[in-house]
């Protein structure tokens, strides 16, 4: 096995420079396995070619990017576009640390040594000597090693299902103009949340960053394990890491809040809501500045926690349904945040083969300060809504039971199944915004509008009109 540290020096610094130049890293989490499996698409013999390269990206998954930077840095470097990157000794890194940090609303670094999968997760900092902990039923299982404490919880980790996803809520009845029911999604950022503790020290913790809708930010996830590895670093005199498994991150990490919304012509309906933290005033508020007058239900519904902290939670959908009812037709999308960043999206109907149309965008986010990281941003904002709109939900039982709980299983579009996208960044002298959540109402209104408003989400193109 060949690992992006085992690749020689100069092959190394070949793919950092093209992952640097076309943003093809964010958190750097799943990038040193991408880099090692292009690696081995060019050992093994096989055409290199977009088709293979989708198939090699097939076993990976990135949450961050949208895909789109990683294929032209594979094909860059494995020679199949022909173009080389300029050199980027000269780019200014702290403009581009301060670009990510905006859009990722967290901070970000970017370096080549993130490329390199040095990103700073909590977990390579831990002593190697440390106990490990992992959730069981009862509290915590602890053992010298992960296999240990795994077998000491009784858990195998890893299950998905079959069972269709369906949004939780009904739409409440009424003659509307627009519907809309939003399924549980799961955030999806690769790096779990973990933490570490030394006896009497403060614990740490990872970064907020990892290609999700922003929700690991805000995870009360992340408080309840800083709290778990000091009391077991204390009660057992040692280093602890507490490690959740990925259904354990499932499980208990919050979600973006499913609703259920009727507006009829003239803007008034009735909004259903799950009930969590800031929810109720969060779409007050959103409702109020989209000039939309509803009658607010917050409902406490089984299942995972939801947080307002998820990317553009309840302003997303209800610029959607806002658009639905103002501009029902139009080709291009427009959408300002309240911040001031702005985005226009539209479909290009011969984006690829199979009649995928290719997603057009331009993003205004203030002062660019770095053209690469910005393009990313949205690139990846784009990608998240494309899922989020076709494929993404979590099967969650009315018991509140998730059972969707392999990374694989949440519907996250592969590279192959991502429409290609071009982003425009238009320049401004204005101090610099995040200009990524309006790209990702915009994109996700547009390819509502391209489905035909269907009241269900997700919708895949093509697919069915009615939940389950
Ligand atoms: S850069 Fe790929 S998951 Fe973050």
């Amino acid at each position: 096995m060949t690992t992006f540290d085992g690749l020689d020096s100069e092959r190394r610094e070949q793919w950092t420079a093209a992952f640097g130049a076309h943003g093809a890293a964010q958190c750097g989490f799943c990038t040193p396995g991408i880099v090692a499996r292009l690696e081995g698409l060019a050992m093994s013999g096989r055409p290199v070619d977009r088709t293979h390269i989708d198939r090699a990206l097939a076993a990976h998954l990135c949450r961050c990017t949208g895909w789109q930077g990683i294929v032209e840095a594979a094909e860059e470097v494995l020679d199949v576009s022909g173009v080389r990157s300029g050199p980027t000794a000269d780019r200014d890194t702290d403009a581009a640390s301060r670009r990510a940090t905006i859009e990722g609303r967290t901070p970000q670094v970017v370096a080549p040594e993130v490329i390199g999968g040095r990103g700073g997760f909590v977990d390579d900092s831990a002593p190697r000597d440390a106990l490990i902990a992992v959730p069981a039923d009862d509290g915590w299982a602890v053992g010298e090693t992960l296999g240990r404490a795994r077998a000491a919880a009784g858990k195998v980790q890893g299950r998905r299902t079959s069972r269709e996803a369906r949004p939780p809520l009904e739409i409440p009845e009424g003659a509307w103009a627009v519907r809309l029911a939003t399924s549980w999604v799961e955030p999806a950022y690769l790096e779990p949340d973990a933490a570490w503790c030394l006896p009497g020290a403060e614990p740490v913790l990872g970064p907020g960053n990892g290609g999700d809708f922003g929700a690991k930010t805000g995870s009360p996830l992340r408080e309840s394990l800083a709290a778990a590895a000091r009391r077991l670093a204390d009660e057992y005199g040692r280093a602890v890491r507490v490690l959740p498994g990925r259904e354990d991150v499932v499980r208990r990490g919050p979600k973006r809040p499913p609703l259920a919304v009727g507006v009829d012509s003239h803007g008034r309906g009735v909004l259903r809501i799950a009930s969590g933290p800031g929810v109720a005033g969060t779409a007050a508020r959103v409702a109020s500045d989209l000039g939309l007058d509803l009658d607010i239900e917050v409902v406490d519904i089984p299942g995972p926690p939801v947080s307002t902290s998820v990317r553009a939670a309840v302003w997303a959908e209800l610029v959607m349904v806002s658009a639905a009812l103002s501009t029902p037709g139009s080709a291009v999308t427009e959408v300002t945040h309240p911040e001031g960043g702005g985005a226009r999206v539209w479909l290009k109907p011969e984006g690829r083969e199979d009649g995928c149309p290719s997603i057009e965008i331009e993003m205004a986010c203030g002062e660019i300060l770095d053209s690469v990281v910005a393009r990313s941003y949205a690139v990846g904002a784009a990608h998240m809504a494309f899922g989020w709109i076709t494929s993404e939900s979590l099967s969650v039982d009315h018991q509140g039971e998730i059972h969707d709980l392999t990374i694989r299983s949440f519907g996250v579009p592969r590279a192959s199944d991502t429409p290609p996208m071009t982003v425009t960044l238009v320049d401004s002298d204005g101090p610099p915004v995040n200009g990524s959540d309006a790209v990702f109402a915009a994109v996700a209104t547009a390819l509502w509008r391209s489905l035909g408003f269907p009241p269900w989400l997700p919708s895949p193109p093509g697919g069915r009109s009615t939940p389950g």
